[in-house]
């Protein structure tokens, strides 16, 4: 299923590996059991399994979506929650479904708030954000890290999760976040 997602998603090559990585470092941080650990493993990977169901040409737009592509490219969390909810472990799935809710609640799908979001999914908001800042993707070129810890540190509580991003933080401050081959 990943090589198939790499595939059609371009973008993707080595992505989703980083943030698998550093959702784990971040999970050990805060002390999540391994059970735990191998689900955020997982879900890291697979997090946006569901845009291989999207037009490969919103995928790989140079410029800002308009509202329908956004509308669209917004159903990827529930998409990929169809596609594995039967097959993994269903916190696997639901870790996907909820990993662009925000803590202050303004995210999507559902707009969940603060700890009615899995704490697997907070997880991962905050590595896939690093990785996506400090990628280069088709409508950006990778910037420095030193912008996505601040961007990072400056959206906690609002964005993020204020205990995932101090654990972030003292994670950059001994250089252990993982970086993008060609960055
Ligand atoms: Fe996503």
């Amino acid at each position: 299923m990943i090589e198939v997602m790499e595939d059609v998603i371009e973008d993707l090559h080595g992505h989703v590996h980083r943030v698998s990585d550093l959702a784990v470092n971040l999970g050990i941080g805060i002390g999540l059991g391994e059970i735990d650990l191998d689900r955020l493993a997982l879900a890291g990977v697979l997090h946006d399994v569901g845009k291989i169901h999207l037009d490969p040409g919103i995928l790989g737009k140079p410029g800002p979506l308009d509202p329908t592509e956004r509308e669209l490219m917004n159903r990827h969390p529930e998409l990929g929650f169809a596609m594995t909810r039967n097959r993994l472990d269903p916190k696997v799935a639901e870790a996907i479904l909820y990993h662009h809710e925000r803590y202050d609640g303004r995210g999507y799908p559902f707009g969940l708030g603060g700890e009615e979001i899995p704490i697997l999914s907070r997880i991962i908001l905050v590595a896939d954000a690093f990785d996506a800042i400090t990628s280069t993707r088709s409508y950006q070129i990778a910037l420095p890290v030193e912008f996505a810890v601040n961007e990072i540190r400056k959206h906690a509580g609002t964005q993020f999760d204020p205990h995932v991003v101090d654990l972030f933080l003292e994670l950059a401050a001994i250089n252990r976040l993982p970086l993008e081959l060609s960055a």
